[in-house]
């Protein structure tokens, strides 16, 4: 696991940005996405970039289920915001939360993500050490699947909504093996709120308890995180 530790989100986001785009100059062809204010610095550099992404792939980690993709708080509407209104791509996966069948949308985003191997994952990190919402106890063989969202994190994405009652119980989400297959995982953790769940996936077991920690044992892993996140290393 290579750390890269920066001054800022600002600088981290360049870090990320630079490791897009030299993937991309050598051929990479699928980017696995994220949602959550970590990455957005990253999509901002993307935006003001020369890039063209219209003959790339995109395939985000989740969405919530319930949300209609034009609601505000929707991962559709925060993709298309920071990043799909400036820089289209080729084709863009993101689940439905929205689908009749929740079986049937998990098959098809399954399908989906077997037919385009993600060469660069972008990741966060919830403070409990979740990844996309695999929340603690996701076993570590999961594919796409429905979850159940934790209190800790109904709490923590209250901040985008007017209330706390306003956050989706349920979310649609990549599963831990699948983000595992990636060939190559960036993962962006900026602030203090980050400190204990950057430790525990950097130092800590590997443990379900802890989705993150998995990352151990993937070959290819940068976390970059400012200087706050990363002082209890
Ligand atoms: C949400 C998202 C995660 C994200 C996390 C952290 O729960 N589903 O993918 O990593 O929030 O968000 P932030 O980057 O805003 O701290």
């Amino acid at each position: 696991m290579k750390i890269i530790v920066t001054k800022d989100n600002i600088e981290g986001g360049t870090k990320a940005f630079e490791i897009i785009k030299k993937g991309m100059e050598n051929g990479d062809k699928v980017l696995g996405l994220a949602t959550g204010s970590s990455p957005i610095p990253m999509y901002d550099d993307m935006c003001d970039s020369d890039l063209d992404f219209s003959d790339m792939t995109s395939i985000n980690l989740d969405e919530y289920y319930g949300l209609k993709p034009d609601n505000d708080q929707s991962y559709h509407y925060f993709m298309q915001k920071h990043l799909f209104d400036k820089k289209p791509f080729k084709h863009s996966y993101i689940p439905n939360g929205m689908a009749k069948d929740i079986d049937e949308e998990v098959d098809r985003y399954n399908d989906i993500i077997a037919a385009n191997p993600i060469d660069i994952q972008i990741l966060g990190i919830g403070r409990n050490g979740h990844i996309a919402f695999n929340e603690p106890g996701t076993p570590f063989g999961s594919l796409t699947h429905k979850v159940q969202l934790t209190e800790s994190t109904i709490k923590a994405n209250s901040r985008f909504f007017d209330n706390e009652d306003e956050v989706p119980r349920q979310a649609i989400c990549m599963g831990i093996k699948s983000i595992m297959q990636s060939k190559k995982i960036v993962l962006l953790a900026f602030g203090e709120s980050k400190q204990n769940a950057v430790k525990a996936l950097v130092e800590g077991p590997v443990t379900e308890e802890v989705p993150a920690s998995i990352l151990q044992d993937h070959p290819d892993v940068t976390v970059i995180c400012d200087e706050v996140a990363a002082a209890k290393l």
